[in-house]
């Protein structure tokens, strides 16, 4: 098997049963946007980003209790990689993450992709439905006027926040656009930008019985 099918076959069997968007699809729709970036931005290494994309969530605390990325490090190792290419893959797989405001920018072009290609995969339409998703699977409401959004949450905050899915928007999703690395997917961001806006201006009018 080529590494591209061999990594395929595995994070299907990893994500099988995910009902908190992250899915297999949701691997899979990252890797094929990081590699559609790629080829727009071009001055980057397709191995690596194919990797570190088909890569990125096997290890994530929220849904793995994995040791210094060894499930990605196990992946990698039986496509045989070496060393250096490892430690660059796995230098993404660390800087992807969205942290609040302790989110990274990436060291490597190809990590720029990587985190752009699931960062939109977290807005519009998509984005929606995996945070009711994730809202859902995490027992969160769907919406609390009561309860304002957090801005500005460090990491630990952030992880530890159990705020309504709506709030999630504004802490999160629609801050996205500015968080961008490329042009390729700044362009991309606009239209799912505002689509979520349009869903959230009709979510609020029903809320409010105007509609
Ligand atoms: P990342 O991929 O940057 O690590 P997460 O794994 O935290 O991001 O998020 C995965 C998906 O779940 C995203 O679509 C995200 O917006 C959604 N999500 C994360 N936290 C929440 C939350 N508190 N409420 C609703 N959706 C969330
Ligand atoms: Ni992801």
């Amino acid at each position: 098997m080529n590494h591209e099918d061999t990594l395929l076959d595995y994070t299907k069997k990893r994500f099988a049963n995910d009902a908190s968007g992250h899915d297999f699809y949701h691997t899979f729709r990252v890797y094929r946007m990081a590699m559609k970036i790629a080829k727009i931005e071009k001055t980057c290494d397709e191995e690596i980003i194919m990797f570190a994309s088909l890569l990125h969530d096997v290890d994530d605390v929220k849904l793995f209790q994995t040791k210094n990325y060894s499930n990605a490090r196990n992946a990698i190792r039986r496509c045989g990689l070496s060393h250096e290419k490892e430690e660059r893959i796995i230098q993404i797989i660390k800087e992807v993450s969205f942290r609040g405001r302790d989110s990274l920018t990436p060291s490597s072009m190809e990590g720029k992709i990587v985190q752009d290609a699931d960062r939109l995969d977290a807005i519009g339409a998509l984005g929606i439905a995996r945070a009711f998703a994730y809202g859902g699977a995490h027992e969160r409401k769907l919406y609390d006027p009561n309860e304002k959004p957090m801005f500005e949450m460090d990491e630990k905050t952030y992880r530890n926040h159990k705020g309504n899915t709506i709030n999630h928007f504004y802490e999160k999703l629609l801050l996205i656009p500015d968080l961008l690395n490329t042009e390729t997917a700044k362009e991309i961001a606009k239209k799912r930008n505002d689509f979520m806006k349009e869903f959230l201006q009709e979510f609020f009018l029903e809320w409010e019985g105007k509609q």
